[in-house]
């Protein structure tokens, strides 16, 4: 029975949150497929992870045996961490854009998880698991748009999570969602719920597949 990391990183509630409304269509089609399969839930607005310490990253690299106390203390939270990324067969991400990239408790989340010689580097321990990043942003920055250049959330998590952890990725990128909000951006509104639909389509399309694929 495969295994699902659901991580959310959204400040907001899922009935104001798109990241959080897309990753459940995901996470729904996926139960619904695997009935029998394991979620395991990280909700990093309500329970941040600590941000890496001196201790937490010397400890990486070090003999356990030879550890201080608190390097000991510091790694045995790092190491919960990296187990349970390591034990998924699927992980789903809410990423929503903040100031042009990931909120800083899921960048937390992953300085913890990344670990050069085990999750990062040559021949990550986590190689080909499929990640499904769900890039909730306000605006666009869609290629060709004014914007493009500051979109520091789907380049950064391309780096990170497949050039470092060596992950299998793919977006899902609900977008414009101040549209409603912002009256400056009222004609951006159709755009804005065909891109929400799409989003929710396009979850529950990839989760069915996934699940099909790994309990295969
Ligand atoms: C602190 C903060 C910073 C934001 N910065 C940006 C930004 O730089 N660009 C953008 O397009 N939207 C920005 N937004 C809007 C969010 O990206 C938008 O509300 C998106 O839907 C967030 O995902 P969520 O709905 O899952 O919370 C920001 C929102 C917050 C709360």
């Amino acid at each position: 029975m495969a295994t699902l990391l659901h991580i959310d990183s959204s400040v907001f509630p899922a009935s104001a949150s798109a990241s959080r409304a897309v990753a459940e269509t995901f996470r729904k089609a996926w139960e619904e497929q695997h009935p029998e399969g394991t979620v395991i839930y990280r909700d990093l607005a309500a329970n941040p992870v600590p941000h890496l310490t001196a201790d937490a990253h010397t400890a990486g690299f070090a003999d356990p045996a030879a550890h201080t106390p608190g390097q000991a203390a510091a790694f045995a939270g790092r190491l919960e961490l990296i187990e349970e990324f390591e034990r998924a067969d699927a992980l789903l991400i809410g990423a929503p854009m903040y100031n042009f990239t990931i909120p800083s408790t899921l960048k937390a989340w992953l300085d913890n998880v990344a670990l050069m010689g085990r999750t990062a580097g040559e021949n990550p321990s986590a190689k080909g698991t499929p990640v499904t990043v769900i890039a909730s942003r306000g605006g666009s920055y869609a290629p060709g748009t004014p914007r493009e250049g500051y979109e520091y959330v789907q380049n950064y998590l391309r780096a990170v999570l497949v050039d470092f952890l060596g992950l299998d990725l793919d977006f899902i990128v609900p977008e414009l969602t101040m549209a409603a909000q912002n009256p400056a951006m009222a004609e951006l509104i159709p755009l804005f719920e065909s891109s929400r639909e799409r989003a929710h389509q396009d979850a529950a399309i990839r989760a069915k597949s996934l699940a099909e694929r790994l309990a295969a």
